[in-house]
Parts: C-alpha cells; sequence; structure tokens
C-alpha cells in the first residue's frame, strides 16, 4: 500500500520523477550535496534551511523540481539523523510518486539508513475522513555507486510494514476495534503468514484460571480475549515471547478518568498491536528463532458488571491480587499474559504496554521507560541503541515494593497516593514473571510507553502526528540479536 520500492545506480533515470538533493554548509557559503544545479550565489539568494529535517521545494535552471533537504554543517550525521532525515523528505514527498535521490558519493551506510526513514515516514494516518489524501510514494531510485544487499532492503520493507501496522491498529477508534475482532485480525494475519494462532475466549480464560483478564474486561459487553501467535521454525533453538498490552479502550473503570485523561485511551491496545506486528515480521525475515506474542485483550469499562475496588481476583500464576484501582488494569492483563508466556520457559521475555501515566511525567514523550532483569535490560538497550529507539533504565527502589503489599490478598495492584508509579508498576510485574530451573528468575524486559505511543505534537522526522509505533522497531532488534547468538 504505502510501500516503497527502491532501486539504486549510478545513473539518474531519465523523466523518472523529482531528484533531491542534500543542502550542506552555512548560511554564508551553503553548498549541494550532489549535481550542482545552482551555483553558490544563487543558493545564497534562496535563503535555505541548512537544518537537518527541512525539506525544500524549488525549481531548478532546467524548470524541473527539486527538493533540498538539510544536511547539517558538513553532511557527517549520525546513523538516526540520516534516518529522520530520510522519514522528512518522504513526508514531504507524500503526493509525487517517484523521487531520485542523490547525495554524492554519501557511504551507503547513510543511504540505508536514509531509506529506511523514507520507509518509515511515507504513512497517512488511517481516517474515516472523505477525501482523505493516499499516500501515493512508491518508487524511489538512489543515484549512487554503492548499493545495499538485496536483504538490507527487505529488512526495510519489513520493519516499515510493521510498524505503520501498529500505527493502523493503534489509531483505529475503540469502536471499530475490539477484544474479538482483534483476535480474529490475528487468526486471519497468521494463517497467512504461517504463523499458528490459539485464542482464549472469555469462558476459557475463567476456566483456565485468567482470573485477572477476566476481572478487567468483565464490565464490558465486548468480552476479554487471550491471543498466542507462535512463529516456529525448525532452526530455532533461542525463544522470546513478547507480551503485550491491548486495553482497547480504557475508562479507568470505577477509578473513571476525566475526558481529558480518557479521550486518547484507544491507544492503549498499543503494546499488544507491537507484540501482533513485530511476531509477523520476525516471519517474515524468517528468523532462526522463535517467537511467540500474547496479545492481553480487553476493554476497561464501568456497568453492574465491573470489577470494583477492592475486589480480589486470581491470575493465571495462583496469585491473589485486591484491585485497589480498577484503573490500573494493564498491570491485570499482563500478569495472565506474563504468567502463561513463563509457563514455556523463554529465553527471554518482554513486554510493551502502554502503562502508566507516570512515565509520561518522568521521561516526557520520546523516552520509552525500561525494566527488567539485568540480562533483559542489557539486551533491550543495546536493540535500541541499534534502532536508534530512546529508552531509559529505571530502577526498583526497594521501599516501593511494600506499596504493592495487601492486607487481604498476596498483592495489591495499586496503593492510593503513592509515588513513582511507574516504579511500583514494575514491582507488580516482576511478581509474574516465572523462574528458570535454578529457581532464578526468567530474563524479562519490561518498555512502558506511555509517554512516546502517541505523538500529541506535530510530525517530525519520519514519526506523524498521532501512532508512532514506537518500540517495533527495538523489538525487531532484540529479535535479531537473539539470532545472531543462535548462529
Ligand atoms: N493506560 C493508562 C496509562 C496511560 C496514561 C497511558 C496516559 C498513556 C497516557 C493506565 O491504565 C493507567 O490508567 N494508569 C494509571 C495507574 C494508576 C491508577 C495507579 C495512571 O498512570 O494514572
Ligand atoms: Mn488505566
Ligand atoms: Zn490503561
Amino acid at each position: 500500500m504505502s510501500k516503497i520500492i527502491f532501486s539504486f545506480s549510478s545513473k539518474a533515470i531519465e523523466g523518472f520523477g523529482p531528484t533531491v538533493l542534500g543542502l550542506f554548509g552555512t548560511a554564508s557559503e551553503p553548498k549541494l550535496l550532489g549535481q550542482e544545479i545552482f551555483s553558490q550565489h544563487q543558493l545564497q539568494s534562496l535563503k535555505l534551511s541548512l537544518k537537518p529535517e527541512s525539506v525544500q521545494r524549488t525549481l531548478g535552471p532546467d524548470g524541473s523540481v527539486y527538493l533540498l533537504a538539510g544536511l547539517g554543517e558538513n553532511f557527517e550525521l549520525a546513523t538516526d539523523t540520516w534516518r529522520e532525515i530520510g522519514g522528512a523528505v518522504a513526508r514531504h514527498a507524500q503526493e509525487l510518486e517517484s523521487l531520485q535521490i542523490d547525495f554524492g558519493s554519501t557511504h551507503s551506510q547513510a543511504l540505508l539508513a536514509f531509506a529506511e526513514g523514507m520507509a518509515l515516514g511515507n504513512f497517512a494516518v488511517k481516517t474515516q475522513k472523505h477525501g482523505a489524501k493516499p499516500v501515493v510514494l512508491h518508487k524511489v531510485h538512489f543515484i549512487s555507486n554503492s548499493s545495499p544487499s538485496q536483504a538490507q532492503l527487505k529488512r526495510i520493507d519489513v520493519l516499515a510494514e510493521a510498524v505503520h501496522l501498529t500505527r493502523d491498529l493503534a489509531v483505529t477508534p475503540a469502536n471499530l476495534l475490539y477484544p474479538e475482532l482483534f483476535a480474529n485480525i490475528a487468526k486471519e494475519a497468521g494463517a497467512k503468514a504461517g504463523v499458528d494462532v490459539q485464542v482464549w475466549d472469555e469462558h476459557e480464560l475463567a476456566a483456565q484460571g485468567f482470573g485477572a483478564i477476566v476481572a478487567v474486561g468483565q464490565g464490558s459487553a465486548r468480552k476479554p480475549r487471550l491471543v498466542k501467535l507462535s512463529y516456529q521454525p525448525a532452526d530455532a533453538q533461542l525463544h522470546v515471547a513478547v507480551v503485550g498490552k491491548g486495553i482497547t479502550f480504557d475508562t479507568g473503570g470505577y477509578a473513571i478518568k476525566p475526558l481529558a485523561g480518557m479521550y486518547g485511551m484507544k491507544y492503549d491496545m498499543t503494546g499488544a498491536a507491537t507484540a501482533y506486528s513485530t511476531v509477523l515480521a520476525a516471519a517474515q525475515l524468517g528468523l532462526p528463532i522463535r517467537v511467540t506474542a500474547w496479545l492481553c485483550l480487553a476493554e476497561n469499562m464501568v456497568s453492574s458488571t465491573a470489577t470494583r475496588p477492592g475486589d480480589v481476583i486470581r491470575a493465571r500464576n495462583g496469585k491473589t491480587i485486591e484491585v485497589v484501582n480498577p484503573d490500573a488494569e494493564g498491570r491485570l492483563v499482563l500478569a495472565d499474559g506474563l504468567s502463561a508466556a513463563s509457563e514455556e520457559q523463554p529465553d527471554l521475555i518482554i513486554d510493551v504496554a502502554t502503562l502508566t501515566g507516570a512515565a509520561r511525567v518522568a521521561l516526557g514523550t520520546r523516552y520509552s521507560a525500561l525494566m527488567g532483569t539485568p540480562q533483559g535490560v542489557a539486551i533491550a538497550e543495546v536493540a535500541a541503541e541499534h534502532a536508534g529507539e530512546l529508552v531509559w533504565n529505571m530502577p526498583f527502589p526497594k521501599e516501593i515494593r511494600k506499596s504493592i503489599d495487601s492486607d487481604v490478598a498476596d498483592l495489591a495492584n495499586a496503593k492510593i497516593g503513592a509515588h513513582g508509579g511507574t516504579l511500583l508498576a514494575g514491582h507488580f510485574l516482576r511478581e509474574f514473571i516465572g523462574q528458570k530451573p535454578d529457581g532464578t528468575q526468567l530474563d524479562w524486559a519490561h518498555l512502558d510507553i506511555a509517554g512516546p505511543a502517541d505523538n500529541e505534537g506535530g510530525a517530525y522526522g519520519f514519526t506523524p502526528k498521532g501512532p508512532t509505533g514506537v518500540i517495533v522497531r527495538t523489538v525487531i532488534a532484540i529479535f535479531e540479536s537473539m539470532a545472531v547468538k543462535t548462529s
């Protein structure tokens, strides 16, 4: 749909489409990277911005359209910056069918990052608007002496598709996406991708001890589901489980949110969308590892059947939980998902969740909070660095563990008036990570994406306004790092 076909050759293609050139240097001495269609004097009089991510259109002396992309002072840019510049170019060129890129002899690693950014940024948020403009950019030709491998280009396609899929699901309004429908979508896509799909409905969940997912979903007419997607190639040795928070809407339940906080809670299933799109990506890439995605799907509503503050429930691993706060529902559905994932003894458990408003307070809207076992955190940090995504490792302060003690159950899901909400939630999740045979905890990385999942500001780089698909590429990079360990 919005896929770009990239080609590379040392020659321009006649009549292909507008050309993108790099613009660098200083305001008094601007220079072009690629064909020198303007003299420095002409460039100066155009008063263009040289800042990375600025893209400006101009007519060349030959009468054809050029896009000039700012590359800073000397175009010695970090890979991450090339990726963002590619995204900015794609966003500015969405109504053009094809583009040629001429960055002279820029090295192939930079061009590859630029291409990845273009693929990620070539996206229009799905709407129900009449007359919404579709993305038409689908052919990009690089005029370059070096060219990436087919595998590198395929990887870009798969990453972009996974990110776009996550964004599309996340932005879908809650009246149009609910647990049962999400499960059906997963069944259909899994069958196509050669990924095995198992779904638990509300009766099976209750019968098999998933008391936390049941409790969160029982207030809604749209019943909860647990979806397991298994990608298991014959050559797999290592096994990664990805557990996603899939609250298709979070009203807060009987701790009902005021409108300002409730609006936007259609995004509360972004973790499940991430688990879903990344297991499909692993299959498309044919990675030699086993990946299991667990989508913990429920709608947190208010009704006469909803969970009350103070209700005590029982999670899949047998622990009882006092639901002090029905708005702390994400950790409840994850409790069951993490327990089930642990039963299979994977080599690494990742969970992704729009879990706490406190993560946004602490880290703003670009960083994801990372918690977990030392090994899990280390793997996630390396992968995030590789993907160019921002994560920040958070502590497990031991005095905060007391905040999840309950007078009546093994655990409480929240404490009224507690501080450090992200850390408290991390402590809670930790109680549902199973053990290895030697009694130590399974390796685990928890990613709280409450801050960056929804970009409420304007579009930038390859990120649109609205759903970002953040952490999808980090999760895939984790898979890839495990695949390397295998070989
Ligand atoms: N889904 C929210 C967290 C959230 C808030 C995500 C803002 C994105 C933006 C979560 O279920 C929630 O309500 N958390 C509560 C926890 C509290 C009740 C202990 C919160 O953060 O206020
Ligand atoms: Mn909530
Ligand atoms: Zn929530």
